[in-house]
């Protein structure tokens, strides 16, 4: 691996402090959300906060927390997963303290599954193709991994889909609250959010279904409803992905044309930061530029960009799911792309999952000192 250090083009950027729309830095180094299904009943404890400071301690700009669950009883399909409403709050301001006292930034992330169902993953999901009466999404279509989506579940009435916007501002104002710098919506990787934004699962015929636009109308509202119950200056993130849990090639848009018919309502409605979910960061969006998902976004948009995926890593996350192990690999071509101004964050999953100390490691020069990822490393908070 080629030894890269700070005399390395693009390599001052990863670790040069910015403000990216209401959202102040110290570097470009995100901790990407990933769920650990460690925090029994749903609450945050000590080991939870020791786990995120490490992090912040060793270099890590912002951390977005894994996935929480929002108050909703369809929800949640995990009670190992935290929950970001009701006592588990406590818990919160705890791991908020612990990031804050080391000098980083952090922004909790919610989510919902809808009408998710677990599939065959090893050593990361459990085996589960049932839906629970309690499960709701857009239209009532839900599939498994590799399977098309069909009609098996409950569509979402006007009142439902107004109680889960109500559920998600109430977590918003609560990070508000508590002193949480941001919020990040998990609107990626075939959950709710998503069921509304793909064709295959949204089959609507009222204003939330309909163009690649007027699928953006659910999360448009809840970002709305988070503005109108947060502040104007609060850091509103969206993560968003092509591909799906249920179907890896899954593609949302195949244009940069229909980019932006995706992009310009949940502009339009106040998101701040785009979190552009890749399974491998250096992969064109589109044919005919270099530009990937985070570039394209930036670029149609005008909004500071987030890319992800297999940052500092040989292999990627799909391929670890079945128990491939990634070993450090160089950023060269992440630090290419910094230095093209191509996005404003870059966030680490693995990598940093691995090793509390990645950061500090590649600040160093140390990348390839840096533990490799197994899913070995799910086991337990280190
Ligand atoms: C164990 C694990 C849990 C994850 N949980 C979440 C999650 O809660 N929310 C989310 O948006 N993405 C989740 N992801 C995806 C990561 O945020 C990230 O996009 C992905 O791992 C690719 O980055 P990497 O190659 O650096 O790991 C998870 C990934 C892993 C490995």
């Amino acid at each position: 691996m080629p030894a890269e250090s700070a005399t390395t083009p693009g390599f001052s950027k990863l670790f040069a402090p910015g403000r990216f729309g209401p959202l102040q830095v110290r570097n470009r180094i995100v901790m990407a959300p990933m769920t650990r299904q460690l925090s029994p009943g749903g609450m945050p404890h000590e080991g939870v906060a020791r786990y995120y400071r490490r992090r912040a301690e060793a270099d890590v700009g912002l951390i977005i927390t894994e996935g929480c669950w929002i108050d909703h009883p369809g929800a949640s399909n995990d009670p190992g997963v935290p929950r970001f409403y009701g006592d588990a709050l406590d818990g919160w301001r705890k791991v908020l303290a612990e990031v804050h006292a080391a000098g980083a930034k952090i922004i909790p992330q919610l989510w919902h599954i809808g009408l998710y169902t677990t599939a065959a993953v090893a050593g990361f999901e459990k085996v589960n193709d049932q839906l629970r009466p309690d499960q709701v999404g857009p239209s009532g279509y839900s599939g498994t991994i590799g399977v098309a989506p069909t009609l098996r579940g409950k569509p979402m009435t006007d009142s439902d889909i107004a109680d889960v916007i109500q559920a998600y501002a109430k977590s918003a104002e609560a990070s508000l609250a508590l002193g949480f710098d941001g919020i990040a919506l998990h609107a990626a990787h075939g959950y709710l959010i998503d069921q509304f934004f793909w064709a295959e699962t949204n089959r609507r015929d009222d204003r939330y279904g309909g163009s690649i636009a007027a699928r953006t109308t659910f999360a448009a509202e809840i970002v709305r409803e988070i503005r109108r119950r947060t502040a104007p200056d609060f850091p509103i993130m969206l993560r968003f992905s092509q591909w799906k849990l249920q179907n890896y090639a899954a593609k949302l848009v195949q244009t940069p044309d229909e980019l932006m018919q995706f992009l310009a309502p949940l502009v339009d409605a106040g998101v701040d930061i785009f979190d552009c979910s890749q399974r491998r960061f250096w992969e064109p969006e589109f044919a005919g530029s270099e530009l990937n998902l985070a570039g394209w976004t930036r670029k149609l948009s005008g909004k500071p960009t987030m890319t992800v995926g297999s940052v500092g890593l040989d292999g990627e996350l799909i391929a670890s799911f079945s128990g491939e192990a990634s070993h450090p690999a160089s950023l060269e071509k992440l630090f290419a792309r910094l230095e093209r101004d191509e996005f404003d964050l870059v966030g680490v999953g693995r990598a940093l999952l691995a090793d509390a100390e990645w950061a500090r490691k590649v600040r160093a020069g140390l990348i390839h000192t840096a533990k490799p990822y197994s899913a070995a490393a799910l086991a337990e908070l280190v």
